[in-house]
């Protein structure tokens, strides 16, 4: 039955234990950060806000939320082959996503402890709920007699460092549109339960308000530093993380296609559903969102599709590692055009209608 897992990326490590699939540029990433700046950080310019929301996770909604129930108590042979392996895939990527949140959660509070015990505090609870999604997850896979090794996974991958506005930046964008996936996958499977197969989408739910209100955290800290928001570099760096984030979800998901159709989505159509309601949801902090509408946009990204799947041609072709390296760079170049001309088709104020809603 693991036989089908031991494709590149799944070898088992030993027993059960799953050797975490091979980094690229479109897994999930670790950060780490400055945390002395962070620690210095004022907040005082939207403290009743964080209060607030500090307020909301101390009262930890979903206490008793994840605790498996008997549907899962049967054995699921029958998901085989290809669907199987997708399935794990997708339940190894997402632990991985929920896990590195953990990580970087669980450092921030233990940095901040002393020297700003709000934001501290939130990131510990934070933390808290992010062990808990890759713990339900890790046990999902435990169904399929596999787990990931978590410790191997925290002393083996590398550390992507970004400055604090950075990590608010990304860490904001990867919980709302965490949000948004899930509770698309939720809604669809609500209306066809026939598509459900397996019990851990409806627990999504409930789940992805944990990922909204982290969202909302991180909303309510760049709020307390406008000059994160207001200035013509925010207005890049807001196009180059909400179109860094769009592309490589898009990217990943048309590769996993037939995951979606499993649970009976159209992976682009998922996407741009999720993109679109992400952008809008950025507009109420960004201060711009991208014109996804722009009849490039799409067309562009499935320019990169193509581009990658020549790339994994080549890359499973057997032609020397060398040869190969000059087969791939049109594709690579291509890919780099692509995004440059995306990154720079015009943005919309988002501002203006913040300042209008006021
Ligand atoms: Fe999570
Ligand atoms: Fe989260």
């Amino acid at each position: 039955m693991v036989d089908s897992l031991k494709k590149p990326g799944f070898e088992e490590m030993r027993s059960g234990i799953k050797v975490p699939a091979k980094e690229t540029l479109l897994t999930p990433r670790f950060y780490t950060t400055d945390f002395d700046e962070m620690a210095k950080m004022d907040i005082s310019p939207n403290e009743d806000e964080l209060q607030a929301i500090l307020e909301e996770f101390r009262a930890d909604y979903n206490r008793h939320h994840f605790v498996r129930d008997a549907e899962f108590e049967q054995s699921w042979d029958h998901l085989d082959g290809e669907t199987r392996r997708l399935f794990v895939e997708f339940l190894e990527r997402s632990c991985t996503a929920e896990f590195s949140g953990f990580l970087l959660y669980k450092e921030l509070g233990r940095r901040l402890k002393d020297k700003s015990p709000v934001l501290a505090e939130c990131f510990t609870l934070m933390s808290r709920d992010e062990a808990r999604h890759a713990g339900f997850l890790n046990k999902a896979l435990s169904d399929f007699n596999l787990a990931l090794d978590l410790g191997f996974l925290t002393k083996s991958r590398k550390y992507t460092f970004f400055k604090p506005k950075f990590i608010f930046y990304a860490t904001y964008l990867s919980e709302k549109i965490g949000y948004w996936r899930y509770i698309t996958i939720y809604r669809h499977l609500e209306a066809h339960p026939e598509d459900r197969i397996y019990p851990i989408f409806r627990w999504f739910e409930n789940w992805c308000q944990d990922e909204n209100r982290h969202g909302d955290f991180f909303d309510a800290i760049m709020k307390s530093q406008p000059q994160m928001l207001n200035d013509w570099k925010a207005r890049l760096w807001s196009r180059f993380f909400l179109l860094s984030v769009f592309a490589t979800m898009y990217l990943n998901d048309v590769q996993r296609k037939d995951f979606y159709a499993s649970i009976g989505l159209d992976a682009r159509e998922y996407d741009v559903y999720v993109i679109e309601k992400t952008n809008e949801t950025a507009g109420r902090v960004f201060p711009i969102t991208l014109d996804v509408q722009h009849p490039e946009f799409y067309k562009r990204l499935e320019v990169c599709v193509n581009n990658n799947e020549k790339l994994t041609a080549i890359a499973n072709s057997k032609t020397p590692k060398f040869l190969q390296f000059f087969q791939k760079l049109p594709y690579y170049v291509s890919n780099a055009w692509q995004l440059l001309r995306l990154y720079f088709i015009k943005p919309l104020d988002a501002a203006a209608t913040q300042g209008a809603a006021r």
